[in-house]
């Protein structure tokens, strides 16, 4: 199906701009992840810190007849027009942020993407005027929701992703 203002179509949901400001992502019958359970990790996230994209609202869109995440719009940026100084500052604080979101119980689980999936391997995390963000939080996971274990082994891989985006960011 052909979606007005379409910004982008990721592995699972097409996301739109709706404004300056906001761009709703589209969960339609044929979407594989689920809207509330999406919204909520978001929420979560956003009452640690900054890191993660800021939720706005749910939404039902009529003409296009598709449920429909609100959120903040970023405006990313080319991290290759910046000094590796300047990138390493940044990424810094993306480790301390994404740190704290562990210690709190949220691990996000798709930093990188699968080698198998193809595309760009890390295209969750966004540079911005502010500094990385990330988006997509549709497969992260909550401590309180798989346990300590899991929660554990989850971490761990990610910190392996961490440092893997950490080469990239700073070596291209
Ligand atoms: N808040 C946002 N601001 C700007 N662009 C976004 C935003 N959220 C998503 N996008 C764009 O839409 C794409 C797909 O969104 P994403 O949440 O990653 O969905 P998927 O689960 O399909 O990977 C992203 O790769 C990005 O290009
Ligand atoms: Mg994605």
């Amino acid at each position: 199906m052909k979606y007005p203002r379409k910004l982008s179509a990721g592995a699972n949901n097409t996301v739109i701009a709706i404004s300056e400001a906001e761009v709703g992502k589209l969960y339609t019958g044929d979407t594989r992840s689920e809207i509330g359970s999406e919204a909520e990790k978001m929420k979560f996230a956003n009452r640690i810190n900054n890191l993660v994209v800021k939720f706005i609202r749910l939404d039902y869109d009529e003409k296009i007849q598709a449920e429909v995440l609100v959120m903040e719009r970023l405006m990313p940026i080319d991290f290759r027009a910046y000094e590796v100084e300047i990138r390493a500052l940044w990424f810094d604080v993306f480790e301390d942020e994404l740190k704290q979101l562990h210690r709190a119980g949220f691990v996000h689980r798709d930093l990188q993407r699968p080698e198998s999936i193809g595309g760009l391997p890390f295209d969750n995390i966004l540079l911005t005027q502010k500094g990385l963000r990330l988006i997509d939080v549709g497969i992260s996971a909550l401590k309180q929701q798989v346990g300590d274990k899991i929660f554990e082994k989850y971490v761990e891989i990610e910190n392996q992703e961490m440092k893997n985006f950490k080469d990239y960011f700073l070596n291209r």
